[in-house]
């Protein structure tokens, strides 16, 4: 891929797209041999080599790291004040990865965090239905009549139902536990299904998006990369 040589080193984190300039003005990025001083400079990705102070840089064209959002962080790229999910990739190399839907503040569990707005796209899309599965402790008795209203479509005020949803019963007393798998993705939607049926949603955490599974290993607030099959089933 060509690119130019400051959109390059500002992608991989190296600065601000003027921060860039100045060095590179500066003389201090080599491409291969030569130093070079035009930040238009365009450069092949697979074959040239870039030197920032005399460290190469290489190109990663796409990141996707799965993360166990912790509770009390915004489902956002960047914030002036609230720490974000994009803050917690610490070894992210690029600077323009974003979280692939949003959870609640105070929702934890999975989150696909990516560059890649195609894949975001496909995930998202509201034609493409792609099946969230969320673990919920309930303040309430969830009863076989929710089970049989999730199925059918509840009416949360929007101006449709809610598509057909698969409520699953863990435990159910005052505080019952559920497992709950939704097709759609409307705003605050878990907890406005339960607000419908007359209960409260008080923890709440996704455990699946489609193919991908929360790793049972990544605590609140970890984060790894997707492997090769989680990358070849999303894809
Ligand atoms: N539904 C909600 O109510 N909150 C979330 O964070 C995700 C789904």
């Amino acid at each position: 891929m060509k690119l130019r040589l400051d959109r390059y080193l500002a992608e991989m984190g190296l600065g601000t797209r003027s921060e860039i300039k100045k060095a590179i003005a500066k003389g201090l990025v080599r491409v291969n041999d030569t130093i070079v001083k035009k930040a238009e400079f365009k450069l092949d990705t697979e074959t040239d080599t870039v030197f920032f102070q005399n460290q190469a840089v290489s190109y990663i064209e796409y990141e996707y790291y799965m993360l166990n959002k912790p509770a009390g962080v915004i489902s956002a790229s960047e914030d002036r004040k609230e720490s974000t999910v994009v803050d917690l990739i610490t070894e992210r190399k690029r600077n323009d990865l974003f979280p692939v839907g949003r959870l609640d503040r105070d929702t934890e569990g999975l989150l696909l965090i990516t560059n890649d707005g195609a894949l975001s796209h496909r995930l998202l899309s509201p034609k493409k239905h792609v099946d969230k599965t969320y673990y919920a402790e309930i303040h309430g008795e969830v009863t076989e009549e929710d089970v049989e209203q999730f199925a059918e479509g509840v009416d949360i005020g929007d101006e449709k139902l809610t598509m057909p949803a698969e409520l699953i019963i863990l435990e159910s007393g005052m505080e019952s536990k559920i497992e709950l798998t939704i097709r759609e993705g409307r705003f605050h939607q878990v907890k406005r299904m339960f607000r419908a049926v007359g209960k409260e949603v008080v923890y709440l955490k996704r455990l699946r998006m489609g193919s991908l599974v929360l790793d049972q290993g990544l605590k609140p607030g970890e984060y790894r990369e997707l492997t090769k099959e989680e990358m070849e089933q999303l894809c």
